[in-house]
């Protein structure tokens, strides 16, 4: 009996620690909630109290009888965070940024263009003074209208790019079809730090206000949800948004980025987030650990041996802290029950055992 409770319990903790290591405690602070709506909100943002969140620019609310994630500062519903990634091989950059998708308002030449005005906003939100921008890379700019219109999209100054609509073919091959919107058109905004962007319709290289009742919609989309297939326009101008993203740091002069600065060495790198006055910091797990590093001691190690993917041996896996080594089997029989007791193999045999003294015990 002794042995039996032992041994059920010794299984029950391995689960909890199994399940332990990959909690979202991990990823909030202790005592902040850590998801909304089955989103999951790492640090620096947070929902709750002071402290839960870096400052306001991260600050979410759980809103609709908390079912939808808000990004507060900017009034923006939140689709998904993601934390820096850091893939285990290749190089050390060529990785993603921390970014944040968001329902990013589309741009009406004319509120009258709307079809419901009480969800329509014309202006995209304004990221000055704050460590994120549009991402160049994961967003396109996407315009809608009648084909003799030119749109056009602009950082509170010079034209950024743009497109007319006349040009369905050449720009881009969808499934979709915008015909009935006198055409459609994509381009890319390269790579420029965007905080702010205007969208503007021409005619004839002339503005339009109310064009004679020609309508223009414009807006940044992630492109991989614009791809492959063109979404139902119709209902997107309904809802006046679209996801997007942004990517995110955090300010070089907070105190979690100067204490993380001077910590963030064996487990974690930093970069600068180029392009803005006071450029943000980013902080990514180094290769061989994950989690997050925006908390303190954020980045574990990755036990490579519990995940056969993750490791090439034939014969043993050692892990080790941010890599793992390959034994020989029958060199060492130490390592032998180390490779079984860091695994899930530790659970089969003890159950095996479990099963063996029940056995015993009805003989
Ligand atoms: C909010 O959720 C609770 C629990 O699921 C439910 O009892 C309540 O009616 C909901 N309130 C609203 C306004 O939906
Ligand atoms: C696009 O839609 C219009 C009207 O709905 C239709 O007349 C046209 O044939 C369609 N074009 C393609 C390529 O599917
Ligand atoms: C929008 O359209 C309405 C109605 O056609 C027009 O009166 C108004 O001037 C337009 N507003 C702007 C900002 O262009
Ligand atoms: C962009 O959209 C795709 C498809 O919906 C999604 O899988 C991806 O996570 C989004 N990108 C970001 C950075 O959130
Ligand atoms: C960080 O630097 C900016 C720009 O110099 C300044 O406006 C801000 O107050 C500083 N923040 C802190 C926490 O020192």
């Amino acid at each position: 009996m002794g042995l039996e409770l032992v041994l059920l319990k010794v299984l029950l903790l391995w689960h909890f620690h199994l399940a332990g290591g990959l909690r979202p405690q991990a990823f909030t602070k202790v005592k902040c909630q850590d998801s909304c709506g089955g989103i999951t909100v790492p640090f620096p943002f947070g929902i709750g109290g002071e402290g839960c969140f870096l400052n306001e620019w991260y600050e979410i609310i759980c809103e609709g009888n908390g079912t939808i994630p808000r990004l507060k500062r900017i009034n923006a519903e939140v689709i998904k965070i993601s934390l820096p990634y850091t893939p285990d091989s290749g190089s050390m950059f060529a990785d993603r940024s921390g970014t944040i998708e968001v329902n990013l308002p589309i741009v009406y030449s004319n509120w009258t263009c709307a079809l419901d005005s009480n969800r329509a906003s014309m202006v995209a939100p304004n990221l000055h003074g704050s460590p994120f921008v549009y991402s160049a890379r994961e967003n396109v700019f996407f315009a809608v209208g009648s084909s003799n219109l030119l749109a056009v999209i602009k950082n509170t100054g010079p034209v950024l790019a743009g497109c007319s609509f006349g040009c369905i073919r050449q720009c881009f091959s969808y499934s979709g079809n915008c015909s009935g919107y006198g055409g459609c058109c994509e381009t890319g905004i390269s790579s420029l730090v965007l905080q702010e962007f205007g969208v503007d319709f021409l005619k004839e290289g002339k503005l339009i206000s109310n064009g004679g009742g020609e309508c223009g919609y414009g807006f940044l989309a992630n492109e991989s949800w614009l791809r492959p297939k063109l979404p139902d326009l119709q209902a997107l101008i309904k809802d006046g948004h679209v996801p997007g993203v942004l990517h995110w740091g955090i300010p070089h002069n907070s105190s979690v980025g100067v204490q993380l600065s001077k910590s963030c060495t064996k487990k974690c790198m930093k970069r600068t987030l180029s392009g803005l006055p006071y450029p943000p910091y980013e902080f990514y797990c180094r290769p061989g650990y994950f989690s997050n590093p925006y908390i303190m001691d954020g980045c574990r190690d990755i036990d490579e041996c519990e995940d056969l993917h993750l490791n090439d041996c034939t014969d043993i896996c050692e892990n080790a802290p941010g890599t793992y080594h390959c034994k020989e089997a029958g060199r060492m029989v130490k390592f032998v029950m180390r490779g079984i007791g860091a695994g899930l193999g530790s659970i089969v045999s003890l159950l095996l055992v479990w099963r063996f003294y029940k056995t015993m015990k009805k003989k």
